[in-house]
C-alpha cells in the first residue's frame, strides 16, 4: 500500500482521504486524519474566507503532517480564497464543483498539488488537459453533490481508469476496508471518504446530524434537486417538501425559493433534523456507532519508529485478514 502514485504524490502513509465537506471538515477532523498517516482536507465551501485562514493556521499548528483543502469552483468569493491559499502556503488543493481549466496553472505555477474532483469521463479529459496531478472520481452513492449520469463507483473507475492514466482516487460508497480493496481492484490508487468521517467526534457536523447518520437505514438517503444541482440527502420534511413540489412539476425557480439560503448549515452545523438538507451518502447505513464516535486521535497508535499505523485499523475494524502489514501490498 505504501509507495504508491498517490502516497507518493502526498507524502502520505497511507492512500486513504478525508474528504472536503461543507459544515463537517474543519482544521480539527483535518489534522487528526493527517496525523493519522492519511490525508485530512479542510472544506472550504462553507467558510467565509478569513475563517479559512483561521482552519489552515489551526491546522498547521496541529500537524506537521500534509493536509489539503478543498474549494468548490462555484464559490462566490473564488478568488479571495484562492489568494489566502497561496499567502497561507496550502501545498495541496483539491478543486470540485466547476471547470478545472480556470484555476489548475495558477496554483500549479505556485508549486501547490492540484487534484480535482469528477464523476464522468469527459471532465476526466478535461483535468488531464488543464494539467491537474490527480482526480478524484465520485460516484452516485457518494454524499453531497452528485453528477447527473448518476454512474455508480463500481461502473465509474474503470471506466475512468480506461479514460485517463492520472493516479485516481476512488469516492462514493467507500466506508470500510472491503471497498477500499474493492476500489484498488478497480484501478483505483487511493480512496476518498466522506461519510465515514462525518460522525466522527473531530467533525464539526451538529451531534444531532450526527446521530441521525447512524440510525439511518438502507433507502434512507436518495438524490434530490436533480434540476438544481443533485445532492444526496437523508430523507425528512425538506426532502419531502421539495419532492411533493418537483412531482407537481414545479419550476427552477420555485424551487429555488423553496430551497432558500443556508438549508445546508440550518440541517448539518445547526441540527435541525426536520427543516435542514441533511447530506450524507448510501454507506451511512452500514456504519456502526461503535467504530465511530471515538476521538480519531486516541485510535492511531504510533510503532517504534514513529509511524502511525492505525488508520488501516480503523477502516478495516474487523478484518483478521486485512492487517495493515497485508494492506503493503496494496
Ligand atoms: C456532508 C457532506 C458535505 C460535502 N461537501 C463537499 C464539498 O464541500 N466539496 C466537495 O468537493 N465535496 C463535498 N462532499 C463530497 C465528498 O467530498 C466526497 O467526495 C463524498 O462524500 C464521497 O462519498 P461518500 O460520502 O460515500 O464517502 C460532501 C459530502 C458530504 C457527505
Amino acid at each position: 500500500m505504501k509507495n504508491n502514485r498517490i502516497t507518493q504524490l502526498f507524502g502520505i502513509e497511507y492512500p486513504i482521504i478525508q474528504a472536503g465537506m461543507i459544515w463537517c471538515s474543519g482544521w480539527e477532523l483535518a489534522s487528526a486524519v493527517s496525523n493519522a498517516g492519511g490525508l485530512g482536507i479542510i472544506g472550504a465551501g462553507s467558510m467565509y474566507p478569513e475563517i479559512l485562514r483561521e482552519h489552515i493556521r489551526k491546522c498547521k499548528l496541529a500537524t506537521k503532517k500534509p493536509f489539503a483543502v478543498n474549494v468548490p469552483l462555484l464559490y462566490p468569493n473564488i478568488e479571495e480564497i484562492m489568494t489566502i491559499i497561496q499567502e497561507e502556503d496550502v501545498k495541496i488543493v483539491f478543486t470540485s464543483a466547476g471547470n478545472p481549466k480556470t484555476w489548475t496553472g495558477i496554483l500549479k505555477a505556485k508549486g501547490i498539488v492540484v487534484v480535482h474532483v469528477i464523476s464522468n469521463s469527459k471532465f476526466a479529459k478535461k483535468s488531464e488537459e488543464a494539467g491537474v496531478d490527480a482526480i478524484v472520481a465520485e460516484g452516485f452513492e457518494a454524499g453531497g453533490h452528485n453528477g447527473r449520469e448518476e454512474t455508480t463507483t463500481l461502473v465509474l473507475i474503470p471506466m475512468i481508469r480506461k479514460a485517463s492514466d492520472l493516479p485516481l482516487i476512488a469516492a462514493g460508497g467507500i466506508g470500510d476496508g472491503t471497498a477500499m480493496l474493492a476500489a484498488f481492484a478497480l484501478g483505483a490508487e487511493g480512496v476518498q471518504m466522506g461519510t465515514r468521517f462525518v460522525a466522527t467526534v473531530e467533525s464539526s457536523a451538529h451531534e444531532n446530524f450526527k446521530q441521525k447518520i447512524i440510525s439511518t437505514v438502507e433507502g434512507d438517503t436518495k438524490l434530490s434537486l436533480k434540476q438544481l444541482t443533485p445532492v444526496r440527502l437523508i430523507r425528512n420534511k425538506f426532502f419531502e417538501e421539495i419532492e411533493a413540489a418537483e412531482l407537481r412539476g414545479a419550476s427552477v425557480e420555485e424551487l429555488k425559493t423553496l430551497l432558500g439560503r443556508a438549508r445546508a448549515k440550518k440541517g448539518m452545523f445547526e441540527g435541525d433534523l426536520e427543516q435542514g438538507e441533511l447530506e450524507i451518502g448510501q454507506i451511512s447505513s452500514l456504519l456502526v456507532k461503535s467504530n465511530l464516535q471515538v476521538m480519531l486521535s486516541e485510535r492511531f497508535g504510533r510503532n517504534s519508529s514513529g509511524q502511525s499505523q492505525n488508520l488501516p485499523l480503523l477502516i478495516f475494524p474487523d478484518s483478521g485478514i486485512l492487517l495493515p502489514e497485508k494492506l503493503m501490498y496494496f
